[in-house]
């Protein structure tokens, strides 16, 4: 308990203590504000920054200034229509890229490069019409790729050449008239293939992929249940 009259005493004691106090609250401020990465301002992103949502912001291009950090990054719903090469080259610590429901009608060959953690990479509903075959080579860890709702023509050989980690492709609702079965063998893990929704021109390329299938049915199917989807059409071909 103070004695009367030691109030201003004290007042006088702690004012310095305390301006150093405040500095020094203010100093550590600044410092945390510095270390965690800044939010590119079209976007919101959560505590650390590994996370990063610009998803419908009416965007054309991509925001400046993505967290180096960044873990997921979600584009969908914008109105992007190209992407320049090596987009994402600060961001090599990606794993997962959401692209879709944008205007894509090509992408530069090299507009995934230095994405090698990249686990997922969504390019569902753009205006793709054709894929460079080198695009994906720099995707090892690959395992979910979904390009359905475009409008794929054909799938160069040689497109899923660097991807032995891809568990599902999504191809469904293309143009796709015929597959070639080198394409696929590359995929060794596959597990869940969906084509349906497409063109099919039903000769003979398309008999030798449909074996393909079947075998790929008989390897991949046996434990995940049904995993081939949409290809009732494919199926009524008489083999021979
Ligand atoms: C990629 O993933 C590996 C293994 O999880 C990790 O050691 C490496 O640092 C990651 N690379 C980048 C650039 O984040
Ligand atoms: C595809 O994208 C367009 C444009 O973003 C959108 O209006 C449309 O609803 C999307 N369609 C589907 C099936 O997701």
């Amino acid at each position: 308990m103070l004695a009367p009259g030691s109030g201003p005493e004290l007042r006088t004691w702690f004012a310095p203590l305390w301006r150093q106090i405040s500095w020094l609250t203010c100093w550590i401020a600044l410092c945390t504000a510095e270390a965690l990465p800044a939010c590119p301002l079209p976007c919101t992103c959560d505590g650390h920054g590994l996370q990063v949502d610009c998803s419908g912001r009416g965007l054309t291009a991509l925001p400046p200034d993505l967290p180096a950090a960044t873990r997921t990054l979600l584009l969908l719903n914008n109105r992007l229509s190209f992407l320049p090469g090596g987009a994402f080259a600060s961001l090599s610590g990606l794993q997962r890229l959401d692209l879709s429901n944008n205007f894509l009608d090509g992408l530069p060959r090299t507009a995934f490069g230095e994405l090698a953690n990249l686990t997922e990479l969504q390019l569902r509903n753009n205006s793709l019409r054709a894929l460079d075959p080198e695009l994906l080579r720099p995707l090892p860890r690959l395992r979910h790729l979904d390009l359905s709702l475009n409008g794929l023509a054909r799938l160069p050989p040689g497109l899923f050449d660097g991807l032995p980690a891809l568990r599902s492709l999504f191809l469904r609702a293309n143009r796709l008239q015929s597959l070639d079965r080198r394409t696929f063998e590359p995929l060794a893990g596959l597990q869940l293939l969906q084509v349906g929704d497409n063109p099919w021109e039903c000769d003979c390329h398309l008999r030798d992929f449909k074996h393909w299938l079947e075998w790929f049915s008989y390897r991949a199917c046996q434990q995940t249940g049904p995993c081939l989807h949409g290809l009732r059409s494919v199926r009524k071909i008489p083999v021979s």
